[in-house]
């Protein structure tokens, strides 16, 4: 398999973050940053088009509100391109042991039949969760592939180590380089 027909996708969100304080990239717009060098396949932002207060608490309660009532958020740009994209570099925040629900705006806006989505969970404690098993569920006509969890800190503070085992994750899913 090679990287022809790849996108990647994330949704990351600046502004005050877990631990770190104030960040200028999320974690996850860094991460799809590293895919899309890495593998030189383009790249998505899946961003709500109302967006999320900046201030933590404030985003956790909204993150929450959206979850408990399963919204699905108007997303701020057009969709990409998907003629000829048949797997997905998916990069996403865990969010109340979920997926974002702008991620399920977008996954429900393009044709899944046998798309291949491989997640890439960033967290600050409870890794992937059961944020694979979601996407399964929500969309059981894709291929939800092997995924991979990162500290959302050590994203931002320990750029090699990330990019070792992004690298190698990469590799054991079947990418080339
Ligand atoms: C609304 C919200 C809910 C979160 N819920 C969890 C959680 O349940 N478990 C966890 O480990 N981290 C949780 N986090 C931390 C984020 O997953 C972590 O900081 C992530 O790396 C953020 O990625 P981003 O910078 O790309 O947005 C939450 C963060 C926010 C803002």
């Amino acid at each position: 398999m090679g990287n022809a027909g790849t996108l990647a996708v994330f949704f990351s969100r600046s502004g005050e973050n877990y631990m770190v304080g104030n960040i200028e990239k999320g974690n996850g717009e860094i991460l799809a940053g590293m895919v899309q060098s890495m593998l030189g396949v383009p790249v998505y932002e899946i961003a709500s088009e109302a967006g999320y207060p900046a201030d933590y608490d404030e985003c956790s309660k909204a993150a929450k509100a959206e979850r408990d009532m399963n919204m699905r958020p108007a997303l701020r740009y057009p969709l990409p391109d998907m003629a000829g994209i048949n797997a997905v570099v998916l990069v996403y925040p865990n969010w109340w042991g979920d997926l974002p629900m702008p991620v399920y705006t977008f996954l429900d806006s393009i044709s899944t039949g046998g798309l291949r989505i491989y997640p890439v969970c960033t967290h600050e404690g409870n890794g992937i969760g059961l944020t694979d098993r979601c996407l399964a569920q929500a969309y059981p006509e894709a291929i939800v592939m092997r995924g991979a969890a990162f500290r959302g800190t050590d994203v931002q503070e320990k750029r090699e180590k990330t990019e070792a085992l992004l690298r190698s994750y990469l590799k054991d899913s079947g990418f080339t380089f």
